[in-house]
């Protein structure tokens, strides 16, 4: 996969050189560019801000150092889909991912879905934002996806890049060294993971839960699966309306009722009666 990050503040993208990311550009399973916006300006103090129309606080990002900079990348095409390839018209358009609070919700989900992309890029807007028209000339050359980390403003996307770029990296095959562990984890299967320990099995009086240590397998994995229903319906019960419990075994099934949580046509319904949850 290839990946472009545009900024002002490129050094903010440092510790994409670190970790696993850092490790899968080395070893060329991720290319991984960051270009300065401002190298995309023509003017002498490389201007890349100016009032809004309309008026209000703050500035806003001009749009066509963003349009000099996107058409640069858009020309950088990966190898499989560059002129040299048998079709290039058959290469689909990369993905411009624009960070921002008014964005999509990105998820796990959008994260398998973007790990199967050739190329993505990022646009890290700063200030009040992009001038629109830019998205609107982007969508002639790219997917343009605003997409956003979650319901709280940051100052810039930058931050927003790290994760989405670590979130989607970790999928790409060969990053993660054990893909079983990419199985287990918390929104893979649209629950939270259940609670791990390591040794000693006792510590500071605190007991590690004695299933855990039984050897059997399928009473393990039942118990990790209720600790992930109740740990879902503590802390976050709105993915639990999203969950699919048609096929769920008996045991699963009161695990839930327990929970105060009933199955109907499939779905998982709060009863009203049920103890005051946290929502
Ligand atoms: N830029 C500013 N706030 C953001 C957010 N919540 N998500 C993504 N990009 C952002």
């Amino acid at each position: 996969m290839r990946i472009d990050v545009v900024s002002i503040f490129p050094e903010y993208l440092a510790p994409l050189e670190l970790s696993l990311i850092g490790k899968a550009r080395q070893d060329g399973l991720l290319q991984l560019n960051v270009h300065n916006l401002r190298d995309f300006t023509t003017d002498r103090h490389r201007t890349v801000d100016d009032t809004p129309y309309g008026g209000g606080a703050g500035m806003v990002m001009k749009p066509e150092p963003w349009a000099q900079a996107l058409a640069a990348v858009a020309a950088a095409r990966p190898e499989a889909a560059s002129a040299d390839t048998e079709a290039p018209e058959a290469a689909a358009k990369p993905v411009l991912i624009v960070p921002s609070p008014a964005g999509e919700r990105f998820t796990q989900a959008t994260a398998q879905e973007l790990a199967e992309e050739e190329q993505l890029v990022f646009a890290c807007g700063r200030y009040e934002g992009i001038d629109e028209r830019v998205m609107e000339w982007a969508a002639d050359h790219f997917t343009v996806r605003p997409m956003s980390l979650g319901d709280y403003v940051l100052n810039g996307g930058e931050v927003a890049v790290l994760a989405m770029v670590e979130a989607i990296g970790r999928l790409l095959p060969g990053v993660v060294g054990n893909p079983d562990s990419l199985v287990e984890e918390s929104h893979s299967d649209g629950l939270l993971e259940y609670p791990v320990y390591t040794k000693p099995s006792s510590w500071r009086d605190r007991d590690v839960p004695a299933v855990l240590l039984s050897g059997n397998h399928g009473k393990i994995a039942q118990w990790r699966r209720h600790e992930q229903y109740r740990r879902t319906a503590e802390r976050r019960p709105d993915l639990l309306a999203e969950f699919d419990a048609g096929k769920l075994p008996r045991a699963d099934r009161t695990a839930f009722a327990d929970l105060g949580y009933d199955v109907v046509d499939g779905r998982l319904r709060r009863r009203p009666d049920a103890g005051a949850g946290r929502n």
